[in-house]
């Protein structure tokens, strides 16, 4: 998909102040510093659209970026990070909660993996609620630039042998590096899939 024009429409603490049109959107989530808002960047070309940082914790919105004057990519903030007043990380998680279950154009998430970390309890958790509430998910293994390619497979083999002890299939999995902007054309691809394959609700 070719991507015509990416801009940043608004940072929302909760759902009720996310964008009133219900065109079609991917929220990107996963553990802090992950790579979400800078998986955001790579796909839409523009390398300072989302914040990104080294330091865990920086997303701590729900962002909107309007794709194509069509549809949104979601940059939430990353959960499982430890060094914020445990507060403020309940009410984000709290809005992110809230906006997963009931935007009701959300058509699908990306849960991030770091391709280098063994399974996390987090993320299978998260997985978990995402499974038991019905909300579609991709897997996205990022900073795949990071290991060697035999070292990706088998963590992706424990992360797939610990996804068969609750389900019974894999959801669609995608590999991401945004040093050598692999993934890029897969991801776009299955985002413009899942929006030929709405009906017109939209
Ligand atoms: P929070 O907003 O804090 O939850 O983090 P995030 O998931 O949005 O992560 P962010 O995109 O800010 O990236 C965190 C760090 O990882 C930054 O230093 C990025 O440059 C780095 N990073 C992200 N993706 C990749 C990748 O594919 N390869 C490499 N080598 N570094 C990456
Ligand atoms: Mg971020």
């Amino acid at each position: 998909m070719l991507i015509r024009s990416a801009r940043f429409i608004k940072s929302s603490p909760t759902l009720k102040e996310c964008p009133a049109d219900l065109k079609p959107e991917f929220g990107f989530i996963g553990r802090s510093n992950v790579g979400k808002s800078s998986l955001i960047n790579m796909l839409t070309g523009w390398s300072r659209l989302a914040k990104t940082s080294g330091h865990p914790g920086k997303t701590r919105t729900i962002n909107h970026f309007l794709i194509n004057e069509s549809w949104y990519l979601v940059d939430l903030p990353g959960y499982g990070y430890a060094r914020v007043a445990a507060r403020s990380r309940e009410d984000w998680m709290k809005a992110v909660l809230d906006y997963i279950n009931n935007r009701e154009n959300l058509i699908s998430l990306f849960v991030l993996l770091d391709s280098r970390l063994s399974p996390q309890k987090s993320d299978i958790e998260f997985m978990e609620f995402l499974g038991e509430n019905q909300v579609p998910f991709a897997r996205v293994f990022t900073k795949t630039d990071k290991l060697s390619l035999s070292a990706l497979k088998s963590s992706v083999k424990m992360h797939d042998t610990e996804m068969f002890r609750k389900w019974e299939t894999l959801p669609v999995t995608f590999f991401s590096s945004v040093k050598n902007k692999s993934g890029r054309e897969e991801i776009l691809n299955y985002i413009e899939e899942s929006i030929n394959n709405l009906s017109n609700n939209f």
